[in-house]
């Protein structure tokens, strides 16, 4: 049966099938050509995106597909997501019919939504994604939603699987400072589909700054950061405002930045970072520039991540 929904991890039935067939596309990627002729992806962006449109639309066009991208919320009309809302202010189009009439041009549709950050439960109820998916009769993937990146987390444990010299590599998750605040859903994710991959994963964080024990449920969760990497084979370094404080900027500590000089506590580690990245505030240029930076294969594998959730929806079983 063809895949209906791509929104976390839970939608991966075999992760180890998923993995190869993402490879067996790398290795070729236009050999499924024909299955996307006269299909249609739409994406719909409430966000700016560099790597997930351009990879996306790659894969979809890989694939033989035609696409068709949208900036909501510069070129679409303000979108209304309650139910029964006398509809006389600022929004003009409710997301019942939004969502139902872009299921009329499109065989799969992505779309991307991000957290207020202001409100803990609202963003957690994924209610921006859960509206989408109700109303939208065609299948629908993630492009990023208020508390998880699926399509990052699957090209991540790509890398890690193409990269990895050992069969049970440490993989550290660690927090970095950053001047905004960031959401929860690269860090969530990449834990979610660790687990998932049964990594031997350890995360490091600032205390305050744990992420929801939802999501880690019994991973280590070390506040010294030199203790965490040691022995790390893969150091994953992403930033995200406090769940607990919900939103909240970390302040005084620039020292969490990713430098040579931590990863000496590695097995040499590999450096991973979802991108874009602020340099010599979350990794010191001479990271980002070394032979141990992954970030550059990490975003090249978000297309055959991308082309492989793409070929499952378009009912390919292999
Ligand atoms: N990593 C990632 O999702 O990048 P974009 O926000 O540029 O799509």
């Amino acid at each position: 049966m063809a895949l209906s929904t791509f929104t976390s991890f839970a939608d991966v039935d075999h992760l180890d099938n998923w993995v190869e067939l993402a490879k067996k596309i790398k290795d070729n990627p236009f050999q499924f050509q024909d299955w996307g002729r006269n299909k249609t992806l739409g994406l719909i962006f409430l966000n700016p995106s560099l790597r997930t449109r351009l990879s996306t639309q790659k894969a979809a066009l890989n694939l033989g597909m035609q696409v068709m991208v949208m900036n909501m919320n510069q070129d679409g009309w303000a979108i209304e997501m309650e139910d029964g809302t006398v509809m006389n202010a600022g929004t003009q189009e409710h997301i019942k019919e939004a969502a139902g009439v872009i299921s009329q041009y499109c065989d799969i549709i992505g779309i991307r939504t991000f957290p207020g950050l202001k409100d803990r439960g609202e963003d957690y109820a994924e209610n921006i994604m859960n509206k989408f998916l109700a109303h939208a009769t065609v299948p629908v993937v993630s492009l990023e939603s208020a508390t998880r990146h699926p399509l990052q987390s699957f090209a991540d444990v790509l890398t890690i699987e193409e990269t990895k010299n050992k069969s049970k590599p440490k993989v550290v998750l660690s927090w970095a400072p950053h001047p905004r605040a960031l959401p929860q859903a690269v860090s969530n994710s990449f834990v979610e589909w660790m687990i998932g991959a049964r990594a031997n994963l350890v995360i490091t964080n600032p205390e305050g700054w744990d992420l929801s024990k939802n999501f880690t449920r019994d991973t280590p969760v070390l506040h010294n950061q030199e203790e965490a990497l040691q022995g790390a084979d893969f150091v994953y370094t992403k930033n995200w405002s406090s769940f607990e404080n919900y939103g909240a900027i970390a302040t005084g500590k620039e020292n969490w930045m990713i430098t040579k000089a931590k990863l000496s506590h590695t097995n040499e580690a590999k450096f991973m970072h979802c991108l874009p990245v602020r340099r010599n505030v979350v990794v010191a240029d001479e990271v980002l520039d070394s032979p141990a930076s992954l970030v550059l294969e990490q975003a090249n594998n978000r297309t055959f991540a991308a082309q492989t959730v793409l070929l499952k929806m378009l009912g390919y079983e292999g």
